[in-house]
């Protein structure tokens, strides 16, 4: 009897749709020959969705989303500033609500200079290393407010939330991840300054590290964090950081390690209660959509992670493959979103 995997799709907006084409493209040349069947149901969500409708996601989105196994995301976002989209909420409403309501709390960001990848860094090294950024708490968990808003008397606030079963279930989920890797962790975090979360994190990892005596445990200051990701990122394998400092790091990441069109992303609910959420890391690039530049290469290691995480690993293993050799066989000539999807899934046939 072959598994059957509940996809759900939501392409967005821009160079969304043209990104995720390439992504389904490929993960249905990798598992035509095998015995799982993903079963597709495509969502219309983002600004396109809220220009026609005047909704962003409503509770049926949600409960018929969270029926499936998995989602594949392409990006959401209209033209930064455009005023019909000024009531959209598509950041908060949309893409934080998903996974806060489905309780993404690992966003797993890897970072990667394949051989052959050009970035912007003159003496690289080896670049691979993971950032599991904290995904539910934090800053961005909406707990603040403002009030005497618009007078000189303003005042503004976005409390960091960080609760101990917050932290120790991501901290745990890093060295575990630590131990299938080359087994170093990097807690970042500014303990500095930030004293009361910085003391939660620090502690939780110390507790953690008690049962892998195997895992090396470093820790940086996020600001010495992006000195190190710049002047010496093969010191990394995984690093495990709250909500924001993720966020920015990851930025990062990806710009030394080629750009923003290779670096996929996964948000994911490790016990499997909600389904996992797996995205390129870019937004929805209205600058280049319609002219087949956007680089699908992000969307499709997106897959790879989707697979790895429903345990297809020998599907997952032959995507990231065929991204490699796709990669290090490229030349100066660019290549539309389609070319390098065929060229990826025409990897996969044999
Ligand atoms: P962006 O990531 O869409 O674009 C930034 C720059 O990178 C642009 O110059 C774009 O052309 C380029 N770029 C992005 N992806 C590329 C790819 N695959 N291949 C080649 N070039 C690529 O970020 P921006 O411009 O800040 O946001 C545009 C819209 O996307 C906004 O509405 C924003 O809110 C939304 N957004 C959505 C995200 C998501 O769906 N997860 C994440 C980030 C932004
Ligand atoms: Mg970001």
């Amino acid at each position: 009897m072959s598994r059957v995997v509940k996809l759900a799709v939501i392409p967005g907006d821009g160079i969304g749709p043209e990104v995720v084409a390439e992504a389904e493209k490929v993960l249905d040349a990798v598992t035509s020959a095998s015995d799982v069947a993903f079963e597709k149901t495509r969502f219309s969500l983002g600004a396109g969705r809220f220009l026609e409708t005047g909704d962003t996601l409503t509770d049926d989105d949600l409960e018929a989303i969270k029926e499936h196994d998995a989602i594949l995301l392409g990006a959401v976002g209209g033209v930064p500033g455009d005023p019909r989209l000024k009531d959209a909420n598509i950041e908060r409403g949309l893409l934080l609500k998903l996974r806060f309501e489905l309780d993404h709390y690992v966003n797993l960001r890897p970072s990667k200079l394949y051989p052959g990848q050009l970035g912007p860094l003159a003496d690289p090294g080896d670049i691979d290393f993971v950032v599991v950024r904290e995904g539910t708490e934090g800053p961005y968990v909406g707990n603040g407010g403002s009030i005497r808003k618009g007078t000189p008397h303003e005042v503004a606030n976005e409390t960091s939330v960080n609760t101990a079963y917050g932290v120790e279930r991501v901290v745990r989920y890093a060295f575990e991840l630590a131990e299938r890797r080359s087994k170093r962790l990097t807690l970042v975090h500014k303990t500095n300054v930030l004293v009361n979360a910085g003391a939660l994190w620090q502690r939780t990892v110390q507790e953690v590290a008690i049962g892998h005596p195997d895992v090396a445990v470093d820790y940086l200051h996020v600001d010495a964090a992006t000195i190190f990701l710049v002047t010496n990122p093969s010191r990394f394998d995984v690093i495990v950081t709250d909500n924001l400092f993720g966020d920015i790091l990851t930025d990062l990441a990806g710009a030394v390690t080629g750009g923003i069109g290779l670096a996929a992303s996964g948000n994911i609910n490790p016990g499997g209660a909600f389904p996992s959420m797996f995205e390129p890391v870019h937004g929805s690039a209205p600058d280049i959509a319609g002219t087949g530049k956007a680089d699908p290469t992000a969307a499709i290691g997106s897959v790879a992670l989707l697979l790895d995480h429903l345990g297809l690993r020998e599907e997952a293993d032959r995507v990231t493959r065929a991204i490699e050799e796709d990669i290090s066989e490229r030349g100066a000539e660019p290549r539309t979103t389609i070319e390098i999807g065929d060229a990826i899934a025409a990897r996969l046939q044999a």
